[in-house]
């Protein structure tokens, strides 16, 4: 088997399956079903095939009430997300943007962390006016965002849990499978490993006054091998692996490339994972780099990853067959 084959035990099949008979429902699944054919239809017309890419960004939360309060987090920022968006869609591709409520968005990366009344303010008539020092950012924001959205190649699909996360991933994969080896999935999203079953969880509040709380957490299942397998088998995959570990990190990525049947698996390390990634595939690892502080390493990162995806596709020779 070579590594971009994936196996697939009786294990992840069952874990899945349980994983989605027990999340609670996803409240809006109808509206995103039908925003997605929309999306869909819209980029497999024409002649030329269009590429088509699910970002996952943000990190997936993990509720310890049903009613929830509290909640287990993970760490991303969505920054390599909102990033790499911008990037896709200067390549040519439709972007389906499956992102964490509150986390950076494409084009307005100077936000949330900025508050956006730094880049306003009011003339004497109390107009609203951006400052010079804002202003060519703000026009170049607004011009590449209208270009995106008015072109139809950005949809943007909010979750919070991992339940919603998971839950949406599957939505997206299945709607997008008719573009065959056109599609990748570009999975930068931090998601947990762990999580409390909905029916084992606490109704209500988690109260303090009864002194220190047991609770079991199960294994999220690793839905890699199933989009792998069964949900987009002709897709090109992307994945992820962040550890704190030097001495670790392409040595897990590649198992995780063999693993999980990924094209490619993006190593990064959390000291400097905005300054450079490390790209395994089965023939190589290549090390991007940015340049400077006001480069984004996701530029060199989308300019290598459409290049193997355009080899992977010629490869293939299939076109999308979305009718
Ligand atoms: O958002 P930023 O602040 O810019 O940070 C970007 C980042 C560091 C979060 C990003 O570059 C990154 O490394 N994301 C993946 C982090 C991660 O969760 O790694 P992991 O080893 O837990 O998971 C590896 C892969 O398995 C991921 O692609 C994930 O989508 C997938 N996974 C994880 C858990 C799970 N139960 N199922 C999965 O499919």
């Amino acid at each position: 088997m070579d590594s971009t084959e994936a196996s697939m035990t009786e294990m992840d099949r069952s874990g899945a399956k349980l994983f989605f008979q027990t999340a609670p429902p996803l409240k809006n699944g109808e509206l995103i079903s039908e925003k997605l054919k929309e999306f869909v239809r819209r980029n497999s017309e024409g002649v030329t095939p269009r590429g088509i890419v699910c970002v996952t960004s943000g990190g997936t939360t993990v509720p310890l009430e049903q009613r929830c309060v509290r909640y287990i987090d993970n760490f991303s920022s969505g920054h390599r997300g909102a990033a790499s968006t911008e990037y896709f869609v200067k390549a040519g591709y439709a972007v389906i943007f499956v992102h964490r409520r509150g986390s950076y968005q494409p084009y307005c990366r100077y936000l949330p962390e900025d508050s956006f009344l730094d880049f306003v303010q009011l003339d004497e008539e109390s107009n609203i006016q951006v400052p010079d020092d804002h202003a060519a950012t703000v026009r170049k924001a607004i011009r590449e965002y209208h270009k995106a959205v008015g072109e139809g190649l950005l949809l943007k699909l909010p979750f919070t849990t991992i339940f919603e996360y998971l839950q949406i991933l599957q939505l997206v994969a299945t709607s997008i499978n008719c573009f065959g080896c056109h599609s990748m999935f570009y999975l930068a999203a931090a998601v947990s490993d762990f999580y409390v079953p909905w029916e084992s969880m606490a109704k209500h509040k988690i109260q303090s006054a009864s002194g220190p709380h047991d609770m079991r957490l199960n294994q999220v299942p690793k839905m890699l091998s199933v989009l792998r397998n069964e949900w987009a088998p002709e897709a090109f995959c992307v994945s992820f692996k962040l550890e704190t570990d030097p001495d670790i990190l392409t040595q897990k990525a590649d198992a995780a490339l063999k693993k999980y049947g990924m094209h490619v698996v993006v190593a990064n390390l959390l000291a400097n994972y905005k300054e450079e990634v490390v790209v395994v595939t089965q023939n190589e690892k290549s090390k991007v780099r940015r340049n400077s502080k006001n480069e984004d390493v996701e530029e060199q990162l989308i300019g290598l990853l459409t290049e193997r995806h355009s080899d992977y596709i010629n490869q293939s020779g299939t076109r999308p067959n979305c009718q």
